[in-house]
């Protein structure tokens, strides 16, 4: 099979894009608010640096050594009495089933994008009524929006590595830190500003809790992209002599930073008008737009910004979402890459749509287990069972089924992850990694009560 290869900038922008997604300046927010500030953030930089940058090189490494789709660089890297180890690379599916619910979070961001033209809510209610009239009654807008989003994201795979995947990132990725930044530097004029700085660093820590942890390690997977075989089918075009740990390391900062400001703009524009940060999922589509009101025309352009970042960071995660089952099939069935998208396309935009039913005031039930609604089943199954089971794989693979000289001397050529840094990464993805993800999952089956 031919890889074809990114360039050095267009790797970085596209692991980043990968990474920099809804989980950044959708969730991370929300998150910081509901779990109280300060505390949350500072366990999320922790898990960050001693757990997310570890497992990413990690599973940097197996696509730069493997060269292929995820089942076939398991496959080939796994010692010959361990070939089941391709089962491994099964993981790249999860994507699919993320992309059901991602899909349509995207299609509620196109559908804000234009929503907004039509005036910012003046009261929470308004806004809140609106948000909910979207997700509980207006089928068709959504499944169109869904559908927009399902076509943008299977065009741009379609067009593959160099001239689909790597020119968007070119693109998208810098306007994105544009805005970003841009928003950052009004937000810092504001009065909100240095509460939102308190807010989200200095830790109160009587809300420092296990949960809190669990939730910071699940998320800190997510937000990387970790653990489902995204970075590792990116790395499979590695540029030749390109540093994994150097990259990495730019990823998660690159990630890590845009969580931050993020964060920050959005807090900053709460507190500028008093409102409240703990307000979930809906903050960005509920307190925000309504917070903005209060800025008048300004806005409603400050709206448009964000939602188009919004929109921009969700894409590009999003391709990273799906090229990996897309690689797989034209690797292993020799779909063309046409066809394969075309699957793929369509069996998760079914789901998605079957997903977003769920949330319907008319088909909520038929579309729910267990009084759970079939789109948070889906956003629960992968964040916080496959994801972790996806990168405990990767780390117990890297750290004890790969031969050591192997991993060595790949790390050794790509440069710098050698002596004491190397003892700190292996220890890491060895130790730290496995026994943080088995905590989490225990947990999970309830078996530790937290
Ligand atoms: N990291 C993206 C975000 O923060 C989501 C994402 C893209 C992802 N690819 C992934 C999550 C692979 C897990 C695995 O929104």
């Amino acid at each position: 099979m031919k890889v074809q290869r990114f360039s050095r900038i267009g790797f970085i922008l596209a692991a980043a894009g990968s990474a920099v997604g809804l989980g950044n300046i959708w969730k991370f927010p929300y998150m910081t608010g509901e779990y109280g500030g300060g505390a949350f953030v500072l366990i999320y930089l922790i898990t960050i640096a001693f757990i997310g940058f570890s497992v990413m090189i990690a599973e940097m490494l197996i696509g730069a050594l493997g060269r292929a789709d995820t089942v076939t660089s398991f496959e080939r890297l796994a010692p010959p009495d361990k070939k089941w180890w391709k089962y491994a690379g099964f993981m790249g599916f999860n994507g699919i089933i993320i992309m059901t619910f991602y899909s349509v979070v995207i299609g509620w961001i196109f559908y804000y994008l234009f929503a907004i033209f039509g005036g910012l809510p003046a009261t929470t209610q308004e806004a809140k009524n609106a948000f909910n009239s979207l997700i509980g009654d207006q089928v068709l807008a959504q499944i169109f929006f869904h559908t927009l989003s399902v076509i943008i994201v299977g065009f741009i795979v379609y067009r593959g590595i160099k001239g689909g995947i790597e020119k968007i990132n070119l693109i998208l990725m810098p306007s994105l830190m544009l805005i970003l930044f841009g928003l950052l530097v009004y937000a810092f004029s504001l009065d909100g500003f240095s509460k939102a700085f308190a807010f989200m660093f200095e830790p109160k820590w009587e809300k420092l809790n296990s949960e809190a942890f669990i939730r910071a390690v699940g998320h800190s997977f997510f937000t990387l992209s970790l653990g489902m075989g995204a970075i590792m089918t990116y790395a499979a075009s590695l540029p030749k002599d390109t540093s994994i740990t150097k990259t990495a390391f730019i990823v998660t900062f690159m990630d890590t930073l845009i969580a931050l400001v993020a964060g920050l703009v959005i807090f900053s524009f709460l507190f500028q008008f008093g409102a409240q940060p703990g307000q979930g999922p809906g903050l960005v589509f509920i307190s925000l737009p309504t917070i903005l009101h209060n800025f008048g025309s300004l806005g409603v352009f400050f709206a448009l910004l964000f939602f188009l970042a919004l929109a921009f960071a969700g894409i590009t995660s999003a391709i990273s979402l799906v090229e990996p089952v897309v690689q797989y099939l034209i690797d292993r069935f020799n779909f063309t890459r046409a066809k394969a998208v075309v699957v793929i396309s369509f069996i998760y935009w079914l789901v998605g749509i079957a997903a977003l039913l769920s949330f319907t005031n008319s088909w909520g039930k038929l579309f729910s287990m267990g009084g759970k609604p079939l789109f948070d089943i889906l956003e629960f199954t992968t964040d916080s069972i496959l994801l972790p089971l996806g990168g405990f794989a990767i780390v117990i693979f890297v750290g004890y089924v790969l031969p050591k000289t192997q991993v060595q001397a790949h790390l050794h050529k790509s440069g710098e992850l050698s002596g004491k840094l190397y003892a700190i990464w292996m220890f890491s993805i060895r130790y730290i990694a496995p026994i943080a993800l088995i905590f989490m999952m225990l947990n999970l089956m309830g078996v530790l009560k937290i």
